[in-house]
């Protein structure tokens, strides 16, 4: 049990209270229009062979509201222990591939099924898309993909247990789930599995690889790497508050926030850093960085205040700064882009006041009977879990709030190090996610030893106009200056140039 993890994903759930009406890493959406010049998939082909797939009952004949051609796809439920069962849907590649895919997305306690329609499967259903559509960026374009609504008593999972209430539990669910999924397509036995995490999907997919590898039937499954987009990798200090100026600069430079004269802020965080530690810290940050462990300060961090205006924009740093007078530079800088941006959602901080973040086409989707049946997600009869509501919002409370209390350590702590010793471990952060702080991901990795050095060698080039990529022994950092929390949704081609080069090849 890990205190400081708990606080960080608490204040998620703070946060999202001003960010937005529904929950974290669920549904926001890109604001980019829609690419959906060329939908038609007349020379949709499959690499993937079931011999079975006419009488596969799993697969997916129709969508409602869907008027193309579906591409193959099968959806239904794979057994965990203790008849639990774990709602899942499969898309084999369109082109032949050895690649298969899991992904895994965040919350914790959101369903994967979210990530499938809004971020990385063949059909799309979002604000741009308000009826299915095929999504010209599908990962089924050169993957074997799965998703899967887990842990346990997420999105259309049930049964009558108890939901997962650890990661420990959640990880031997995992297992159990994938063996199911196996013995129902035991072609992709053959395939090199890779497991993609989003936002707490990082934690997911660190252990869940972990157990994979040594799982006495799984083992022998070639395992090729783990991807992690906007991953949590620290405690909230570490993550989001020692490296909040920093991040709050680089925003600055990218010419999204101040558009003129940032002395005063430069100021006033100068002061707070050297009062609260965190500037010698961020002085540690170098490339190569000093062999040996990188000191926490220790610091009080209360930040409960009230978010108020303030009129010109010296009076609103002055106020941010007035208001909060801890070491939670976190906090205030939220409340500098707050002053700035009422709207301010920390998914994607270039969202403004134009964005609706309640119209969500896509769980008003996933909640209708008829949609449920096509994709098999029909509700037993005593089912305590979707009793609460067979998909609501996609986001389960009670699994976030168990997960949470419970904690875990940082995955950096071992699990990471370990896998890199074998495998790829690639991470993706996007500069305008103010939810996972990606100077606060690189300050963690230049903290952890992997492969015998501590830290990246090579200095990133941080004026690069599109962000970098650093690369060593087995692990990879990538920074996008173009994309907030969800990445594939809002630059989709990017993301797959990045899981292509950095995971995949
Ligand atoms: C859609 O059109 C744009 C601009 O005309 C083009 O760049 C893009 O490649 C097209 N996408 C597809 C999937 O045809
Ligand atoms: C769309 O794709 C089809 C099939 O690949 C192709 O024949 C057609 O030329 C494409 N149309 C456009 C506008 O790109
Ligand atoms: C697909 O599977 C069937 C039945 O197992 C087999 O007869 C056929 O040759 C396979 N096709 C390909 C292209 O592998
Ligand atoms: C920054 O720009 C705004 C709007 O362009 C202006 O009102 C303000 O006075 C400027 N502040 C400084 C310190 O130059
Ligand atoms: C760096 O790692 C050590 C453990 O190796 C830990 O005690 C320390 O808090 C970490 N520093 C930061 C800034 O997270
Ligand atoms: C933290 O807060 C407590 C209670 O307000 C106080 O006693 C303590 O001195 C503070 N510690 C630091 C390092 O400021």
């Amino acid at each position: 049990m890990n205190l400081t993890f708990q606080i960080l994903l608490l204040s998620f759930l703070l946060c999202s209270v001003h960010c937005l009406p529904t929950y974290p890493p669920c549904s926001i959406y890109s604001l980019s229009p829609p690419d959906n010049n060329n939908s038609s998939d007349s020379n949709r082909q499959t690499s993937f062979n079931s011999s079975s797939k006419a009488t596969n009952p799993d697969l997916v004949k129709s969508l409602p509201d869907y008027a193309g051609s579906l591409p193959e796809m099968y959806s239904g439920y794979l057994a965990a222990e203790n008849f639990k069962q774990v709602f899942y849907t499969f898309a084999p590649a369109t082109t032949p591939t050895d690649k298969f895919i899991v992904w895994l997305q965040g919350g914790p306690g959101c369903a994967g099924t979210l990530g499938l329609f809004s971020e990385n499967g063949p059909i799309i259903i979002d604000p741009y898309h308000p009826t299915p559509q095929d999504n010209p960026n599908s990962w089924t374009k050169f993957a074997n993909m799965l998703w899967v609504d887990q842990p346990f008593g997420t999105g259309y999972s049930q049964g009558e247990e108890p939901i997962a209430s650890t990661v420990a539990i959640a990880t031997s669910d995992f297992m159990q789930t994938l063996k199911s999924f196996y013995a129902k397509f035991p072609e992709m036995k053959e395939k090199e599995i890779y497991l993609v995490g989003e936002s707490y999907g990082s934690v997911w997919g660190a252990y869940f690889a972990q157990a994979l590898i040594s799982d006495p039937e799984l083992h022998t499954i070639p395992f090729g790497g783990l991807g992690i987009i906007s991953g949590l990798v620290s405690d909230y200090e570490t993550q989001n508050v020692i490296t909040a100026s920093m991040w709050l600069d680089h925003v600055n430079k990218l010419g999204l926030y101040y558009s003129n004269d940032t002395s005063d802020i430069s100021r006033y965080f100068g002061i707070r850093n050297q009062q609260c530690g965190y500037a010698q810290v961020m002085e540690r940050m170098q490339f190569p960085v000093q062999q040996s462990p990188i000191p926490k300060p220790q610091v009080n961090l209360s930040s409960s205040f009230q978010k108020r205006q303030a009129d010109s924009e010296l009076d609103q740093i002055q106020e941010a700064f007035q208001v909060i007078t801890d070491c939670d530079t976190y906090t205030i800088t939220d409340f500098l882009l707050y002053l700035k941006n009422h709207c301010m959602i920390s998914y994607d901080i270039t969202l403004d006041c134009s964005f609706d973040s309640n119209s969500d086409p896509l769980t008003t989707y996933l909640n209708r009977k008829d949609v449920q049946q096509q994709l098999h997600a029909t509700r037993a009869k005593s089912d305590l879990v979707s009793s609460k509501g067979v998909f609501g919002n996609g986001c389960n409370y009670d699994v976030y709030g168990e997960i949470v209390k419970h904690g875990s350590r940082s995955i950096l702590d071992e699990v990471v190090p370990e896998l890199v010793k074998n495998k790829k471990v690639s991470f993706l952060a996007g500069a305008l996610d103010f939810q996972i702080l990606w100077t606060g991901s690189l300050l963690a990795l230049q903290n952890t030893t992997w492969n015998g050095w501590q830290g990246f060698q090579e200095a990133p080039d941080q004026n690069a106009p599109s962000g970098f990529t650093l690369n060593e022994r087995n692990l990879a950092f990538t920074l996008s200056n173009n994309v907030g929390h969800m990445a594939p949704s809002k630059d989709p081609v990017m993301v797959i140039d990045w899981i292509q080069k950095t995971l995949l090849d």
